[in-house]
């Protein structure tokens, strides 16, 4: 057993990775929090492979280079499935990365139609042929990209309030598709998307399971620190990339999430 006060340093565009940081706190408890939010890029989903392939390193080597981490979290679809590989190459500790849950969606499918319901970014990745491909070659796979639902779940997370009508429209972009009224398992292949879960069921056309990969992103980020304990919890702290006004009403869903603390990098 070693003793450290190294934190987890999980990253994402926005509030998205929250919903990862609350499998990761259920499973490591004590484990001191760094959770970075890239707002003075967001949205990742709408921009560029190019963007984002040197964006996404540059960054984490500052904030690793402050913040001393045991280890990264990206906790953004978008993020991992560009910029993966890169950031791996730039950084010499362990980095989990977030990419889409269609292995156990393919296992949970009866009707062999899933949906992947992630950025634009995202949704037209290699990386997701790819994993499609190898876990899921005998299913219709539907996949929708939205930048809406992103903002929705930011803006839900700042306490604004957001339409069910809003929602529906984003889930009529992948219901609507041929198939889309055999969908029996979609998976939420952006972090932001668990976030609003509630919302996006409660105006499905027809019920679905809607799975996502924060548990596992969890049980590997507590596979790669066992033997680290920490004594107690610090308060956990969420760094921003700029000063925004929006921030002020995002204090309540950090605290929360036991992010107590805020700055700007
Ligand atoms: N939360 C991010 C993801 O998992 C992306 C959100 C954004 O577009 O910035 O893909």
């Amino acid at each position: 057993m070693s003793r450290s006060r190294k934190p987890l340093l999980v990253f994402d565009s926005g509030v998205g990775g929250l919903s990862v940081l609350a499998e990761i706190r259920a499973l490591l408890p004590t484990a001191p929090i760094v959770y970075c939010a890239d707002n003075a890029g967001f949205p990742y989903g709408a921009k560029s492979e190019a963007e984002l392939a040197a964006r996404v390193p540059a960054l984490l080597g500052r904030l690793v280079e402050r913040y001393d981490p045991l280890l990264v979290v990206i906790a953004c679809n978008t993020a991992s499935t560009i910029a993966l590989g890169h950031v791996r190459a730039a950084l010499d500790l362990p980095v989990v990365g977030t990419v889409p849950a269609i292995k156990p969606a393919a296992l949970a499918s009866k009707t062999r139609v899933i949906g992947v319901l992630g950025t634009p970014a995202t949704v037209r990745q290699a990386y997701v042929d790819n994993l499609v491909a190898e876990f899921a070659a005998d299913c219709t796979v539907l996949r929708h990209g939205s930048v809406e639902l992103v903002v929705l779940a930011e803006q839900k997370l700042r306490g604004q309030p957001t339409a069910p009508e809003a929602y529906r429209a984003v889930l009529d972009g992948l219901f609507g598709q041929p198939g889309g009224d055999r969908l029996d398992t979609v998976v939420l292949a952006c972090t932001h998307f668990p976030l609003v879960r509630e919302e996006l069921t409660a105006v499905a056309p027809h019920p679905v399971q809607w799975i996502d990969s924060g548990a596992g992103i969890a049980r590997r980020a507590a596979h790669l620190s066992a033997g680290h304990v920490w004594q107690d919890a610090p308060q956990g702290l969420a760094v921003f990339t700029r000063h925004d006004d929006s921030l002020v009403a995002l204090r309540p869903a950090l605290l929360h999430y036991g992010l107590a603390q805020m700055e700007i990098l």
